[in-house]
């Protein structure tokens, strides 16, 4: 099969751990044989692209953010082969795989670090990681894991030295200044390149290279570094994408694109939160702000969107009063904050209410760039916010209401978590097999959001052209590719409004409910009228009379 080498663009991308999603062998932890047997699940929910969490050996400090090395599966996950046969079942189903390229840091108990740090002071060996004397060292550098870490040093008593890390302190960064790292590095690329892979998510970018008197953030070595590994991934590889992991304000992540040799894509994370102070304000002044902020990229980069992930809802790129207002509305419970961020997951951070869960995953799917689906989020999973770290939102895929959510045949006692069984999200009442039984669950609803943005290259590669009507609550964009014009309305008010929207560009035109088929009234001179109901979203197709005559009149 040909493939579009632009097809990240088109792609709807499900996140998943293999730990989290099936277990096959009833030792408690999801596996790829698990994965493979979930894969049809996937398919059937459209999306077309499978990202995966680290599956590394680590020791799982940082839920395998912390790898201890990096050519193998961890065993608990399986073995190598079986990871090629769900790549090679993915790939029959036509589905890509992106899968962790974690290059900031290692473990400390990877081979590199112990060599590092056994290795004479000032060798080359030593030199794998970045050491230091004085702990003073690059003073304006934040820290990142707040709730845990005082210091980006850490004192190594074997290596009589202090080791950098932009993570945990069993986490050293990697010494991109040295040439060996950088291509080991390329190495490990390599690797997983050839086993067919079709995209790689790199880890804290951002972070890549140190230098005196900087935030060692975004630093143009570090670019270099990235051109780099651009340049052996184009010269070696067709068809295969980087996806950036920068969480960074718009203007510091529009180099990760570079000249289109950096990253083929990147996650817009300014543009999150500010998705859910608009709907709690029902005020669109958040999204269509930090857009106007957003510059353009170039024509074969992409954005990644995203309502929730692995990690904690990071509150890093707002403002300090915005800040507030997110924990203020959204965390009231201590428990549900981490580090700069909130643990929750999709539906209890709206509280369930089904309306605000759909308008959430409608701006997923309109907004510019590429959706990212979390694991659970479709079925409207809960979390634990008893659980450490960021556990609590990576809890066990609920599949029944069998033993341990039919996620794992294993002991309870067994499973890496408990799965969550408080109502109203436990697994007794929220579950794929009950949804697919019910023809109004939020999983048959995903499915159809999914099914219809599909139907529109707009959506992956359109233009975002924001209307100003007077009613801020209401959102309302144009999203324009080639002959497709897709206009979205979104009310993100909890109560009824009215929108008039100024359409005259387009007089003559039908627009198409895109749904229903309905046509609806042609456009004229006169305002648009258009009335919305509570959380209310309508994207309709614009279009000349003549291809709309076969819409108009009918209803369903
Ligand atoms: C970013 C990952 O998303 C996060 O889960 C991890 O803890 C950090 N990198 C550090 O490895």
């Amino acid at each position: 099969m040909q493939t579009d080498p632009l097809w990240y663009k088109d792609a709807i991308i499900y996140q998943t751990h293999v730990k989290s999603f099936k277990d096959s062998n009833a030792d408690g932890y999801g596996d790829f044989r698990g994965l493979i047997e979930g894969l049809d699940y996937i398919q059937q929910l459209g999306a077309t692209c499978v990202w995966l969490l680290p599956f590394y050996p680590s020791p799982l400090r940082d839920d395998g953010y912390d790898i201890s090395s990096y050519e193998s599966i961890n065993p608990t996950y399986g073995t190598i082969e079986d990871f090629q046969s769900f790549l090679d079942a993915a790939h029959e189903r036509g589905l890509k795989v992106i899968t962790e390229l974690v290059i900031n840091h290692t473990s400390d108990q990877h081979p590199w670090f112990q060599r590092a740090r056994r290795a004479p002071k000032d060798s080359k060996e030593r030199a794998w990681y970045v050491w230091s004397d004085d702990p003073n060292k690059y003073q304006g550098t934040r820290i990142i894991f707040v709730d845990t870490e005082t210091s980006n040093w850490t004192w190594d008593p074997i290596a009589q030295q202090f080791f950098w890390h932009r993570f945990f302190s069993h986490q050293p960064d990697l010494n991109f200044d040295n040439p060996d790292v950088l291509e080991a590095v390329k190495n490990v690329m390599r690797f997983w390149l050839k086993m067919g892979v079709d995209g790689l998510r790199l880890d804290a970018i951002p972070y890549l290279i140190e230098r005196d008197g900087t935030n060692c953030e975004n630093l143009p070595e570090t670019h270099e570094v990235l051109k780099n590994l651009r340049s052996a991934l184009d010269a070696e590889y067709q068809n295969r994408i980087f996806l950036a992991e920068a969480n960074q304000w718009p203007p510091d992540v529009r180099p990760y694109f570079g000249d289109s040799d950096e990253c083929h894509m990147a996650f817009h994370f300014p543009v999150m939160p500010r998705m859910y102070m608009a709907l709690r304000k029902e005020d669109r002044t958040p999204i269509v702000e930090i857009m106007r902020q957003t510059p353009e990229i170039p024509n074969d980069c992409q954005w990644a969107i995203f309502l929730r992930n692995h990690d904690e809802l990071t509150l890093e790129m707002v403002t300090d009063e915005e800040r507030d207002y997110m924990y203020k509305e959204y965390a009231r419970d201590m428990r549900m904050r981490i580090n700069v961020g909130i643990r929750r997951r999709l539906a209890p951070l709206m509280d369930n209410g089904r309306r605000q869960i759909e308008i959430m995953n409608a701006l997923l799917m309109s907004m510019p760039g590429t959706p990212i689906i979390y694991y659970g989020d479709e079925i409207g999973m809960g979390d634990n916010v008893y659980l450490g770290d960021r556990n609590g939102v990576r809890t066990p895929m609920q599949w029944s209401t069998d033993r341990n959510a039919g996620f794992s045949e294993a002991d309870s006692a067994a499973l890496y978590s408990p799965p969550v069984v408080d109502p109203p999200y436990g697994f007794q009442g929220i579950n794929v097999t009950a949804q697919e039984r019910t023809s109004t669950s939020l999983l048959r609803w995903m499915r159809r959001l999914i099914a219809v943005r599909r139907e529109f290259k707009a959506f992956g590669r359109g233009t975002w052209e924001p209307l100003h009507p007077d009613n801020r609550r209401v959102l309302v964009f144009l999203r324009r590719y080639k002959d497709e014009l897709i206009l979205c309305v979104n009310n993100l008010s909890r109560f009824a409004q009215y929108v008039e929207l100024d359409l005259r560009e387009f007089q003559g035109m039908v627009p198409v409910e895109l749904y229903s088929k309905n046509g609806f009234p042609p456009i004229g001179e006169l305002p648009y009228l258009l009335t919305m109901g509570p959380h209310n979203f309508l994207w309709f197709r614009l279009m000349p009379p003549e291809q709309a005559k076969q819409y108009v009149g009918q209803r369903s």
